[in-house]
């Protein structure tokens, strides 16, 4: 059976990785190919919903995950064919003290993504850089994890802290929770270092990091100003190319999950 609406948690407690910027390339390449997209902004920064220009499209997830309304009513049409956002707040960040000492507030965004399951075939979930209460909800939520990590001197580090933290919700709170790849970003390949950052990352996870890097490209710090994803922003760039291959692999293990 097809798995229907595969949820995916961004995550990475390191600030500046990539985590948005792969969020919303692949979002927007997934949707251009033909699948159903949800893209979930869960940042209190708000760099999902601007990166494509939702802002101020009306509910957001805090309405959903902190005050308890549907999250259908949160959803926004993006102008993008087959790409639908839940917007951010910049008031999520009192979720974590709002929703303290409430029973099960681990899974509030699980509960309020199930209504939604069946309408897309993947969710994908971009993750403040913190290891608290949002990412912990994407994680509950989720069936796999995708990594971005920046290549840079000490890249494993943070790496085994976010496996802890995996290990941890797998335990407790979501048992088939997988590790769905590992994405390398700003991966220039003049330098000896970032050569090295990727070796060692596929030495410990040969199976997980996706073969795609991602080079550093001054388009795509730009393309989120414009309110636009790579593709429309710089189409014929090495960036733009590297998300497009970034996201058929993305494609080819989805289908093999099945
Ligand atoms: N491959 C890249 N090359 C150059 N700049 C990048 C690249 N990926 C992301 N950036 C920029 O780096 C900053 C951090 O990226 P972002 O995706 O927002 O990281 P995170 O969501 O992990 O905090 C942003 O300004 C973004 O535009
Ligand atoms: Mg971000």
């Amino acid at each position: 059976m097809r798995a229907m609406g595969t949820v995916f948690a961004v995550a990475n407690q390191k600030g500046g990785v990539g985590k948005t910027t792969t969020c919303v390339n692949l979002a927007v390449y997934l949707a251009s190919s033909g699948r159903r997209v949800l893209l979930v902004d869960l940042d209190p920064q708000c760099n999902a919903t601007s990166s494509l220009d939702m802002r101020g499209a009306g509910r957001s997830i805090y309405d959903s995950v902190v005050s308890g309304g549907s999250l259908e009513g949160c959803v926004a049409l993006s102008r993008r064919m087959g790409l639908d956002v839940v917007p951010s707040d910049s008031a999520l960040a009192a979720a974590e003290v709002e929703l303290a000492g409430e029973p099960g507030r681990e899974y509030r965004l699980r509960d309020a993504l199930a209504p939604l399951s069946e309408r897309y075939e993947v969710i994908l979930l971009d993750c403040p850089p913190s290891l608290g209460l949002m990412t912990v909800n994407a994680l509950a939520a989720a069936s796999a994890v995708v990594v971005p990590i920046q290549c840079e001197y000490l890249a494993l580090e943070g790496l085994s802290q976010l496996m802890g933290t995996i290990g941890m919700v797998r335990s407790v709170l979501n048992p088939s929770l997988g590790l769905f790849g590992i994405v390398m970003t700003m991966f220039d390949g003049r330098t000896r270092l970032a050569r090295q950052v990727v070796d060692e990352v596929r030495r410990h996870y040969p199976r997980e990091l996706f073969c795609t890097l991602i080079p550093r490209s001054v388009y795509l710090s730009e393309a989120p100003s414009y309110g636009q994803s790579i593709f429309e922003y710089h189409p014929a760039s090495k960036a733009a190319r590297a998300y497009q291959m970034l996201g058929e692999e993305f494609i080819r293990r989805l289908d093999d999950r099945g």
